[in-house]
């Protein structure tokens, strides 16, 4: 199915929601959501933020300047598990271990990590489920890029469908912090003392949707099991440029107190680099993540209903 045909594209307001008003903005991927404070959320007002995300993919909401104690809670919404990063940056010493912090330098501009196609924390068992990212200071150019990777599926002829379906993918955070050379010594033993290397299917079954989502990116993948790198590294780069294809694509241009909200399993994303020189990067982001969901696959009736 081309994915303009499937049920999410809806022009102007989507009415089906009346807690915020809420704009797609795309035929495939994105919505912004209006009139609404992502703080002291109510529980209906709750249900359908899950429900928008689901159905955009990616949410965007505008002049937000949450506090950490309230974004923090708006993780929540998404999931009683929040992220505690591992190596990363934490505000643990203020009290929030939960949130991240996404900070660069100009001095930074060649260890940038975030310029590639990914899903967050792959290697994980049980990967993020859902960011909820806010933008404190951005420098100019530095966008963010999101693709629908269940349109990514969809998008991929039959025959690739049929294969990509029968494939699992080594998950490696080692290989990851080498290849992308960020990883200290430091980080490099913290990350191998730790449950961050995982296979997954290459396309796997949204947990929440139902539907198929092609689950390649260029981060902690390692390898594909049962291929020669040679061979795997040329069908990871097939994934790869599905998610390239600009139809499935929505970008955005931060300012400062805006939030993302996006599907980590539903959704790839790439941030753009941006000018360094002009000012540092700081984002600060929370994630919800569950122990009984793991990136999975019925592989017998996902094939029977492509059909013969
Ligand atoms: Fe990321």
């Amino acid at each position: 199915m081309n994915a303009f045909e499937a049920p999410r594209a809806v022009e102007g307001v989507d009415e089906t929601f009346n807690a915020f008003e809420l704009a797609p903005l795309t035929p495939v991927i994105g919505a912004e959501v209006r009139n609404f404070r992502l703080a002291k959320v109510d529980e209906s007002a709750a249900d359908q933020l899950r429900r928008a995300l689901w159905r955009y993919g990616v949410l965007f909401l505008k002049d937000q300047h949450l506090s950490h104690a309230e974004l923090v809670e708006a993780g929540r919404l998404f999931g009683s598990e929040l992220e505690h990063h591992t190596f990363g940056k934490t505000l643990a010493d203020e009290g929030y271990p939960e949130i991240l912090v996404i900070e660069q330098f100009e001095s930074d501009r060649s260890k940038t990590t975030t310029d590639i196609w990914h899903h967050d924390v792959t290697g994980r068992k049980h990967p993020n489920l859902v960011s909820v990212l806010q933008a404190t200071e951005v420098p100019f150019g530095a966008d963010t890029m999101w693709a629908s990777a269940s349109a990514a599926f969809e998008w991929l002829p039959a025959p690739l469908k049929r294969l990509f379906l029968d494939l699992d993918i080594d998950h490696d955070a080692v290989y990851m912090a080498l290849r992308h050379d960020f990883g200290s010594k430091e980080v490099l033993d913290k990350l191998s003392q730790m449950d961050e290397s995982n296979s997954h299917p290459a396309v796997i079954r949204h947990p929440e949707t139902g539907q198929l989502c092609l689950f390649v990116g260029n981060g902690y993948v390692k390898r594909i099991k049962g291929f020669s790198a040679e061979q795997s590294e040329q069908l990871i780069k097939i994934a790869l440029d599905q998610v390239k294809i600009p139809e499935l694509q929505i970008r955005h241009s931060w300012q400062p107190g805006d939030i993302a909200i996006w599907d980590n399993l539903g959704t790839v994303h790439y941030g753009v680099a941006g000018d360094l020189r002009s000012r540092k990067r700081l984002l600060h982001r929370v994630a919800a993540w569950s122990p009984n969901v793991s990136p999975s696959l019925d592989r017998e009736q996902a094939l029977a209903e492509l059909g013969p």
